[in-house]
């Protein structure tokens, strides 16, 4: 989808249709839906006292203009409640737009004005970004491998202002949600692609080529170069694989801040998770492809940090392995030392994500963060705890995670707090390791993040369990279709901005 910002009257463009709005209990449009409604000889008003447009959010009502107007068809949106509107109101308008758009054939170009710039009075710049974000949301298409193309909806939308000096602003906003929905939509095509084509080399080769396009520096470090480094935690679950692990660190350094303490991201990247040799049932195993969901959201995230220009140093870590059983596969009884010297007892090598972070969170250090967090898809019972309405936050620096929470408010991409008590260590603890990889199922999310707590050192960290919000069996809303949400990337950009 192209975005062109233009000046002038929503009512006078040529486009397949046009796109109003409405707040709910209005009964006499006015600014621009106002004027479409007067050219119309008072259609939206009459609709509207006949109750069929009611402007709540999510509706959308497709006029046809019998030549009244240069456009063949008129959309008139429902903002919700006026009071309750904001950003998430926004999207969700410009998200309802591009699905009542996609199933008229005709439309391969509308023009709209930007929700609540107008009578919502509502920040220009955040409007439309806001509306680019949604736009660009919802009309995502996954990976597609089917001889026929599937069919897309509109190819080019007019954003149209017609206060000339709102209109920089607006450019602003728009260029600022077509960056930031490029990274979630990066994010999500990485996690939808089958676990056969994106192995940890071929999502290396996707970094590097996306770094080299946005200007991030790009380093991948391969099985020997860990090896040097003592990663045997992280090795050692990827033995059982033919496929090569890869540490893939990208760098967003704005010139002058080469030696800030930098804001460090780090995703588990598990291209498929068999289990290993506690092998996972087979029913719905082919959904652990998005295992590396935590490590697809940071590079995501990257990209659009480099776009946006974020003028602070930003470092992403994506730990890729695949987890398979084989003759050469690590076991359960194994104990490994890792790069911290720290050791473990695995009970599980289904709880492997927790060991690839152990040596990625002991890589880190080196930079000398000023924080880490990282994003894993650590643990299934993270969903029977929130279920899709929030990750899993948790931490051990009040400071961060207050801005964590922040982002997550400023994004609506949820957070919740969850308990680090040290009780929850003792669970851990095994008889001839320091740690043991699994804590069994009682408070088995804290449980895990005290795991990786044990190989943090020397910088302020959080860990985010998104294992039940980065993949969704339903078209959960406008906005997430089915698949890969790309959840994380949103939030980690409000975080680098403003913590
Ligand atoms: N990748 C899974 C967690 C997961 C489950 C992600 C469902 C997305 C959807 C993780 O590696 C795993 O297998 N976790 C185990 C941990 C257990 C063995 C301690 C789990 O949650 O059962
Ligand atoms: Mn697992
Ligand atoms: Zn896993």
């Amino acid at each position: 989808m192209k975005f062109v910002v233009t000046q002038g009257n929503i009512a006078q463009q040529s486009a397949g249709c046009i796109v109003v709005n409405l707040f709910e209990g209005v009964s006499a449009p006015g600014g621009a839906t106002g004027a479409v409604d007067a050219t119309l000889d008072g259609l939206i008003s009459r609709l509207i006292a006949a109750g069929d447009i009611d402007g709540k959010a999510g509706a959308a009502t497709l006029i046809y203009t019998a030549g009244k107007l240069p456009a063949e068809r008129v959309l008139v949106v429902g903002l919700g409640k006026a009071e309750a509107f904001d950003a998430r109101a926004a999207r969700k308008a410009a998200a309802t737009t591009v699905k009542a758009l996609a199933k008229v054939k005709g439309v391969k170009h509308f023009a709209t004005i930007v929700h609540g710039a107008g009578i919502g009075g509502h920040d220009a710049a955040d409007a439309a970004q806001a509306l680019a974000e949604g736009t660009l949301l919802a009309s995502y298409r996954a990976p597609n491998y089917k001889r026929e193309a599937p069919e897309n909806g509109p190819a080019l939308c007019t954003v149209v202002e017609f206060d000339a000096t709102r209109l920089a602003s607006i450019e602003a906003g728009v260029r600022r949600g077509e960056s930031i929905a490029a990274g979630v939509n990066l994010a999500r095509d990485l996690s939808n692609e089958p676990p056969n084509v994106l192995y940890p080399v071929a999502m290396a080769r996707r970094a590097q080529a996306m770094a080299a396009e946005v200007g991030l520096q790009c380093t991948v470090l391969g099985e020997e170069a860990m090896h040097e480094l003592g990663m045997n935690i992280l090795l050692a679950v990827s033995r059982g694989s033919v496929h090569e692990a890869q540490l893939i660190v990208l760098e967003h350094v704005p010139a002058g801040r080469e030696s800030e303490a930098p804001l460090v991201l780090v995703g588990k990247g598990i291209t498929f998770d068999t289990g290993g040799i506690s092998i996972k049932p087979s029913e719905r195993m082919e959904e652990m492809k998005h295992d590396m969901s935590g490590a697809a959201a940071v590079v995501g995230a990257l990209q659009a940090i480099a776009r946006l220009g974020v003028a602070r140093r930003v470092i992403g870590v994506a730990a890729c392995v695949e987890n398979m059983p084989d003759g050469n596969a690590f076991r359960p009884g194994d104990i490994l030392t890792g790069m911290t010297g720290k050791s473990t007892e695995i009970l599980s090598t289904d709880a492997e994500g927790r060991l690839i972070l152990a040596d990625a969170l002991a890589y880190v250090a080196r930079f000398q963060p000023k924080a880490v967090v990282d994003l894993a898809t650590l643990t299934g019972a993270i969903g029977i705890a929130l279920g899709q309405q929030a990750a899993g936050l948790f931490g051990n620096h009040d400071d961060l995670q207050n801005a964590l929470m922040a982002a997550s408010n400023e994004s609506g991409e949820r957070l919740w707090p969850m308990p680090m008590w040290d009780e929850y260590m003792e669970v851990i603890k095994s008889d001839m390791a320091e740690v043991k990889n699994s804590g069994g199922r009682a408070g088995g999310v804290s449980t895990s993040a005290k795991f990786i707590e044990h190989f943090t050192e020397g910088y302020p960290w959080a860990h985010l369990d998104i294992a039940n919000v980065a993949w969704t069996t339903t078209e959960r809303d406008a906005l997430n279709p089915k698949g890969a949400t790309g959840f994380g990337v949103r939030l980690l950009v409000d975080l680098a901005e403003a913590y």
